[in-house]
C-alpha cells in the first residue's frame, strides 16, 4: 500500500468548489427569470453542442441518508408525486416547445432522490413523454440511479422495457455498520445477484457508486470493499470523496457525533482504491471515476476529450447542451445555467401557475467560457493546452493570461513539488498531482476570490 505524501497534503489542504459548473453554482443569481430562461432557451439552439441532453430529477427517498448531498425529501404521498409527475410533464412539454424539433436526443439521466423508488407507472409516463416529444439519436443513453434497497429484479426488467439502457447503483459501501452510521438500508437483494441480473437484461453499462470518508470506514476495511466493487466487473466504477458541508446540510452534522477517519486516512482510501482499480484493469478518469479501457470515457480521456457536467462525465459525442426537469433541476446550456426552485411543493405551483420554476441562474460570459474550457480540461483530463484553447476561442495567448489573471509565479510551488509540469502553454498534471486538481483548477479561477458560499475541502 503506497502512502500519501502527508506533507503535500497538509500544504494544499484547503476547501474549494467542485467545479461541476463554472462559475459554481454558489455564483447563480436569483434575480435570473423564468423569461431569461426562455431567452436562454432559445438562444440554445444556435450553440454547441447541438445534441439535447435531458435530466429529470426525482427528489424523493424513502428514507434519508444522513451524508447525503443531494436534494431530496421524504414523507411524500401518492396524490403529491402524482402532481409532481404532472408537473414534469408539464414543464417538459413547455421547454420542448422552444427547442428545435430537429436537434437529436442523445442522453437522458434520471437522478435524485431515488428515482428507482416511486411507481414504475411514473417512470413510464415521463419516458413516453420524452419519446413523444424528442427525436431520439439511435444510440441514445438512457440511465437511472438506483439505491438498491429498493430495487427489485422485476424493476430491473421494466427499466429495460422503458428503453433504459445503463443503471447506477448507489453502494456507497458494502458494510453495515458503515450503512448503519449513515442511516442507510442496505441491498434488499445481494449487489452480485442485481449486477447479473442488469447484465442478463442486456443493459450495455451499470455504474457503482463507492464513497470514502464515512463514519467507521478504515483504510483496511474499505480496501475490501474495493475487492469486492471489482469483483463485480462492473463498467464504471464511481469513487467520491465524502463532501462535508454541515453548514448548509445540517443532515450531516449527527455524523460529527461519530466522528470520520482522518483526512490523511481518508487520502489513504483514495490511493488504495486508485492503485487496486488501476492493478485490475480500470482507468482513472478524473478525480473519481474509473472505467474499463475500451469504455467511452477511456477512449475520451485518451483523446484529451473529456468533459463533466452535474449528473458525471460525458464525452462530446454523448452530450448535449443538458435541459433539466423537476425541482432544484440544473440545466446547463453553453450561455447559462438554470436552477429550478427546490423545494417539491413550491416547484409543483410554480408550474402550475407559469409552466416555469426557475429559482437562480447565471449568464455565462465569453471569457468564462474560456475559463471553463481551462478548467473542465485540468479536471477531467489532467492536461490543458493554452495554445488550442486560444485557437478555438480566437484570441491569443497573452489574452488568455490575461483573463485568468496569470502571474509569473502562479504553479511554482505545484512544479517544484512535481505535481505538474508546465512548458510553452502546456500543462500536464503528473500522477502525484491527480489527488490536487481542484487546487489546480482553483489557480484558474479569477473569482476564486471572491469567496461566494461554503465548499467541501479539496482532498
Ligand atoms: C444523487 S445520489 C442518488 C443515488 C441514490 N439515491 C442512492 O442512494 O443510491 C448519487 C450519488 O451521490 C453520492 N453522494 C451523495 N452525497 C454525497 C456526499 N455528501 N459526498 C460525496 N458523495 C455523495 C453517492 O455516492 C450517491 O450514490
Ligand atoms: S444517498 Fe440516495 S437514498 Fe440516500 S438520501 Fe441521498 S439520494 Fe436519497
Amino acid at each position: 500500500m503506497s502512502k500519501v505524501d502527508e506533507k503535500l497534503l497538509k500544504k494544499y489542504s484547503s476547501t474549494g468548489p467542485r467545479y461541476t459548473s463554472y462559475p459554481p453554482a454558489t455564483f447563480f443569481d436569483t434575480n435570473f427569470s423564468n423569461e431569461d430562461y426562455v431567452e436562454k432557451l432559445i438562444l440554445s439552439n444556435s450553440e454547441s453542442p447541438e445534441s439535447v441532453s435531458v435530466y429529470i430529477h426525482i427528489p424523493f427517498c424513502p428514507q434519508i441518508c444522513h451524508f447525503c448531498g443531494c436534494t431530496t425529501e421524504t414523507g411524500f404521498t401518492k396524490p403529491f408525486l402524482e402532481r409532481y409527475i404532472d408537473a414534469l410533464i408539464k414543464e417538459i412539454e413547455f421547454v420542448s416547445k422552444k427547442i428545435d424539433s430537429k436537434r437529436k436526443l442523445t442522453q437522458v439521466h434520471w437522478g435524485g432522490g431515488t428515482p428507482n423508488a416511486i411507481s414504475y407507472k411514473y417512470i413510464e409516463r415521463v419516458t413516453n413523454k420524452l419519446y413523444e416529444t424528442f427525436d431520439f439519436s439511435a444510440n441514445y443513453e438512457m440511465a437511472i440511479e438506483c439505491n438498491p434497497a429498493h430495487l427489485e429484479f422485476n424493476h430491473i426488467e421494466l427499466l429495460k422495457k422503458f428503453g433504459f439502457n445503463r443503471i447506477s447503483l448507489g453502494i456507497q459501501d458494502f458494510r453495515t455498520d458503515v450503512l448503519e452510521g449513515i442511516n442507510r438500508k442496505p441491498s434488499k437483494y445481494p449487489i452480485e445477484k442485481i449486477v447479473k441480473k442488469i447484465e442478463d437484461e442486456g443493459f450495455t453499462g451499470t455504474n457503482i457508486d463507492l464513497v470514502y470518508g464515512l463514519p467507521y470506514q478504515t483504510p483496511e476495511n474499505f480496501s475490501e470493499t474495493v475487492d469486492r466493487a471489482i469483483k463485480l466487473n462492473t463498467d464504471r466504477v464511481v469513487t467520491f470523496s465524502y463532501a462535508h458541508v454541515p453548514s448548509v446540510l445540517p443532515r450531516q452534522k449527527i455524523l460529527e457525533k461519530i466522528g470520520f477517519p482522518s483526512s490523511s486516512d481518508k487520502a489513504l482510501m483514495y490511493e488504495i482504491a486508485y492503485e487496486k482499480l488501476l492493478k485490475a484493469g480500470y482507468v482513472s478518469i478524473g478525480m473519481d471515476h474509473y472505467s474499463k479501457p475500451e469504455d467511452e470515457f477511456a477512449i475520451a480521456l485518451n483523446n484529451k476529450q473529456l468533459h463533466r457536467n452535474f449528473q458525471g462525465y460525458c464525452t462530446r459525442e454523448t452530450t448535449g447542451q443538458v435541459y433539466a426537469f423537476g425541482a432544484s433541476s440544473i440545466s446547463q446550456l453553453d450561455s447559462a445555467y438554470i436552477q429550478n426552485i427546490k423545494n417539491a411543493s413550491q416547484y409543483i405551483n410554480s408550474i402550475e401557475k407559469n409552466n416555469l420554476a426557475v429559482l437562480r441562474g447565471y449568464s455565462v460570459t465569453n471569457e468564462q467560457k474560456i475559463i471553463r474550457e481551462i478548467i473542465n480540461s485540468i479536471m477531467c483530463n489532467y492536461f490543458v493546452d493554452l495554445n488550442k484553447i486560444s485557437k478555438k476561442y480566437k484570441v491569443s495567448t497573452s489574452d488568455i493570461y490575461k483573463i485568468v489573471k496569470f502571474k509569473e509565479d502562479l504553479l511554482d510551488d505545484f512544479i517544484s513539488d512535481g505535481i505538474l509540469n508546465f512548458k510553452s502553454g502546456i500543462i500536464a498534471i503528473n500522477e502525484k498531482g491527480r489527488l490536487f486538481t481542484r487546487n489546480i483548477a482553483m489557480r484558474f479561477d479569477p473569482m476564486i476570490d471572491q469567496k461566494v458560499g461554503t465548499y467541501s475541502n479539496t482532498v
